[in-house]
């Protein structure tokens, strides 16, 4: 045996505790500042060269690479830590779930089946979820990565139910003589889109169906295509529905999707990524109404719920069959009496896993759901009030209804023709962008080029969205 033995604790423990707490220290006055800095900051070429440096072979030690850290990377943060940053659908991240994803990798536990703290933590959460939605808490459920593995988990049970879950395991697609045919609509996020992919059904399964002036899912045209499909000899199968588009946050009639999917006889899942959490407030719950019928449900905690990053959920009201999908069998994993918590492995596909629940957990329990409630109906309200200063505006133009907190709306010149309103409001967000005040994202719908601000902020005053419109105002006229 070479020695000396070696380990990777440190040989002082004193002075990583230091370190330690200056990185604390550090991370909460990083936090605390944000709004002193612009909304993000960009890498220059020598500094993206220096991540081209080659792999170490020796060690600087904790106190150089914390430095490096300081110096090469915390400046240039994606920007969603910002009171200012609505692009795509980001949250904040919170303070306090730092701290807890520190307690958590401290622990190391591996969510897996063993019957310890972490297991028990990822059930509860799991159930809380399932309770503050309106879904059943008897649902199976698993913590993911975010809204494109929880739909790529609640889609894997829903072909499987269709082709039947012994059949489909063994023999593949094989088991179905027919094409299985799955329906969303047109503005369905992409990830829906990957997963009917992975899943091998290919594009072709996957109808988009178009939307009507308020960009809710056409529920005639939907019911047309399913006895299109049926009168063709294909199988259709699964209705996604959408709680919450990622363009508009516009949310399909939920209701009418469930009731179609009984009378058909398919199965109802819902993308539920931000919108599912309106379901907290007796205001909003309304416009999700249907949600809670849904044979699978997927949704993030990482946009509302502000969580950091990695963490969403996958629920599925028939836990056996969520289990019949994923379960396994090996010598390796026998059962010994240590194991008897949940085999989170039997409801998704990661074996291995993380103690993401930890964040929630702390999180909820330190503030409450009601927090959470008037945090998304303070989001939604600060959308409204943007979408009326668009509309008390004869310069801005508003783009898309606003449901939710999501506002599309774009800089009008009289006359102008698409391109050119494109082009212009193009320039103008690359203007907004460059210089770091403020960070909306853009998209288009029914062809019309729109900026976007997405508020799943919990920094966000209103001030700033005040503070936008003046400056889209001064750059829109600066032409
Ligand atoms: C409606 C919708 N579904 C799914 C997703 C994908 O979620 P994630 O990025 O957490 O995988 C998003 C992301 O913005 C979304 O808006």
């Amino acid at each position: 045996l070479p020695l000396p033995e070696e380990t990777l604790d440190p040989e002082d423990w004193e002075s990583l505790r230091q370190l330690g707490h200056r990185m604390v220290d550090d991370m909460i006055a990083f936090l605390r500042d944000v709004r002193e800095r612009p909304v993000w900051a960009r890498l220059d070429d020598p500094q993206r060269a220096r991540f081209r440096e080659p792999a170490p072979r020796v060690g600087e030690g904790a106190e150089a690479a914390y430095r490096d850290f300081r110096e090469q990377v915390l400046p240039y943060a994606t920007g969603n830590l910002h009171p200012r940053f609505w692009a795509w659908v980001m949250g904040n991240g919170t303070p306090l779930a730092m701290l807890a994803e520190m307690l958590a990798a401290g622990m190391n536990c591996n969510v897996a089946g063993i019957d310890d703290g972490a297991n028990h933590v990822e059930q509860q959460v799991i159930r809380w979820c399932a309770e503050l939605l309106g879904f059943p808490t008897t649902a199976g459920g698993i913590l993911v990565s975010g809204g494109s593995m929880a739909s790529l988990v609640g889609l894997t049970v829903a072909r499987n139910h269709a082709s039947g879950v012994p059949e489909v395991r063994s023999h593949g697609l094989y088991a179905e003589p027919r094409r299985l045919v799955f329906y969303g609509s047109r503005e369905m996020h992409f990830s829906i889109q990957k997963s009917v992919e992975l899943l091998g059904l290919g594009t072709d399964s996957l109808r988009k169906i178009p939307v009507d002036g308020e960009l809710r899912m056409d529920l005639t045209a939907l019911a047309e295509a399913i006895a299109r499909d049926r009168a063709a000899g294909l199988k259709p199968a699964v209705i996604i529905g959408t709680a919450g588009t990622t363009n508009s946050g516009a949310i399909d009639d939920l209701a009418g999707c469930a009731a179609l999917a009984r009378r058909e006889k398919l199965w109802f899942h819902v993308d539920g990524a931000f919108g599912a959490w309106a379901a907290l407030s007796p205001r909003l719950q309304p416009q999700v109404r249907g949600m809670e019928l849904a044979d699978s449900l997927g949704f993030d905690l990482h946009k509302w719920g502000w969580l950091p990053y990695e963490i969403g959920c996958a629920l599925v009201r028939d836990d056996a069959l969520q289990r019949q999908s994923f379960d396994f069998t090996a010598e390796y994993v026998a059962r010994t009496n240590h194991h008897g918590g949940v085999r989170f492995g039997e409801y998704g596909f990661q074996l291995s896993r993380g103690f993401r629940a930890l964040k929630l957990w702390m999180q909820l329990k330190a503030d409450g759901a009601d927090k959470w409630q008037r945090l998304i109906e303070q989001n939604c309200a600060q959308a409204q009030h943007l979408a009326e200063r668009v509309r008390g505006s004869s310069e801005l133009e508003l783009i898309a209804p606003v449901n939710l907190n999501v506002v599309c709306f774009r800089y009008h010149v009289p006359g102008a023709s698409e391109a050119q309103l494109e082009a212009h409001n193009h320039a103008l967000l690359d203007k907004l962008h460059a210089d770091g005040r403020f960070v909306p994202s853009s998209t288009t719908i029914a062809g019309r080029y729109a900026l976007r601000v997405c508020v799943t902020n919990h920094r966000t005053r209103t001030a700033d969205l005040d503070a936008l419109v003046d400056e889209v105002l001064a750059l829109g006229r600066a032409r």
